[in-house]
């Protein structure tokens, strides 16, 4: 039986990451291909040259020739550019769209049977694009984004609660911007209400509250948080793990639910858009959509979200993509 073939479109910083965390899992042979000369070849001889010592025996090869990723089983977009401190994902939304387009119509001829993860930002748009230019079937195309919000989401409970990060569940759906929406109902440790914890923790319902919408509010702006931080570019480790998780049930047919940046028929009352939405991720790719009832607020809050959505595809649209 053959290996997986995996492509990762853009060798900068998630991509980078990618092609590590690939190697060290053996999830397929890698084809890392960026347009700048020299830098997908260094980074994955970089990568090749630790293979005797984390004991990987793939294939890791660096490309400036879209032909390289011929018969890809999976494709990984990370091309673009990453946000400044202070600029909004919005920003940069016509220079990566252009990149956008030109990534879609390679992989279109080159692997034209792969299922595609779209990272680049702002990811909501940047998918909608990719799957009008390849013209791929709707399963096949999706968008990383809820993996990395729900575990930020996780990983602020964790924290707060003094619990280990492994038995906290939390769900952010929506688009990846601001206006995303943590599931705060049904964040739980180990099936336990996390907010019931809260409240016994603090005594008093109304403090639960308040420590859980911040906790809600640092999720929405976890990406800035990075940022401004980091100063010259945006997350890239957890973005990577996010997407190896995504890969992994694809490439394994685990058929985990994952949220997902997904294209909806009509689920959540929403059609012909990618939303984020807990999906089964299985070797289909995107194999069903998991609906379940929202409470007023959280439909309000999703409406929001997918307003958002539709206008930044709209921007995108009108700016003639
Ligand atoms: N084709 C292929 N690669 C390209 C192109 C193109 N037309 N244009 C730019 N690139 C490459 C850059 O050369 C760079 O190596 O895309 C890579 C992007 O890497 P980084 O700048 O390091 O950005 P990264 O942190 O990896 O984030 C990538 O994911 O989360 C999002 O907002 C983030 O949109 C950004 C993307």
């Amino acid at each position: 039986m053959s290996r997986k073939k995996i492509a990762l479109i853009g060798g900068g910083q998630i991509g980078g990451v990618l092609a590590q965390l690939i190697a060290q899992r053996q999830l397929g042979d890698v084809v890392m291909y960026d347009i700048v000369e020299d830098l997908p070849q260094g980074k994955c001889l970089d990568i090749a040259e630790a293979s005797r010592i984390d004991g990987f025996d793939i294939v890791v090869k660096g490309t400036n020739d879209y032909k390289d990723i011929e018969g890809s089983d999976l494709v990984i977009v990370t091309a673009g550019l990453p946000r400044r401190p202070g600029m909004s994902r919005d920003d940069l939304l016509t220079t990566n769209a252009k990149i956008m387009k030109t990534v879609a119509e390679n992989v279109k001829q080159y692997a034209p049977n792969a299922i595609s993860i779209i990272i680049s930002n702002p990811l909501d748009a940047m998918v909608t694009l990719y799957k009008k230019i390849t013209g791929f079937p709707e399963n096949r195309v999706m968008g990383q984004a809820g993996v990395l919000d729900s575990s930020r989401f996780a990983t602020f409970i964790a924290w707060e609660l003094g619990v280990s990060v492994k038995d906290v569940n939390a769900l952010v759906l929506g688009g990846h911007g601001d206006t995303m929406v943590p599931i705060v109902r049904y964040a739980n440790v180990n099936g336990i209400p996390a907010m019931e914890i809260l409240e016994k923790k603090y005594g008093d319902k109304n403090k639960a509250k308040e420590v859980m919408t911040a906790m809600v509010e640092r999720t929405k702006q976890a990406g800035g948080e990075v940022v401004k931080l980091l100063k010259t570019g945006s997350a890239f480790y957890s973005p990577a793990s996010a997407a190896i998780a995504m890969a992994e049930s694809i490439i394994y047919d685990e058929k985990r639910v994952l949220p997902v940046c997904a294209y909806l028929n009509g689920e959540y009352g929403v059609k012909g858009y990618y939303v984020g939405v807990p999906a089964v991720l299985g070797e289909k790719g995107v194999e069903k959509v998991i609906e379940f009832d929202l409470d007023a607020e959280e439909k309000a809050l999703l409406n929001n979200s997918v307003n958002a959505v539709k206008s930044l595809v709209a921007d995108m649209e009108r700016l003639g993509f």
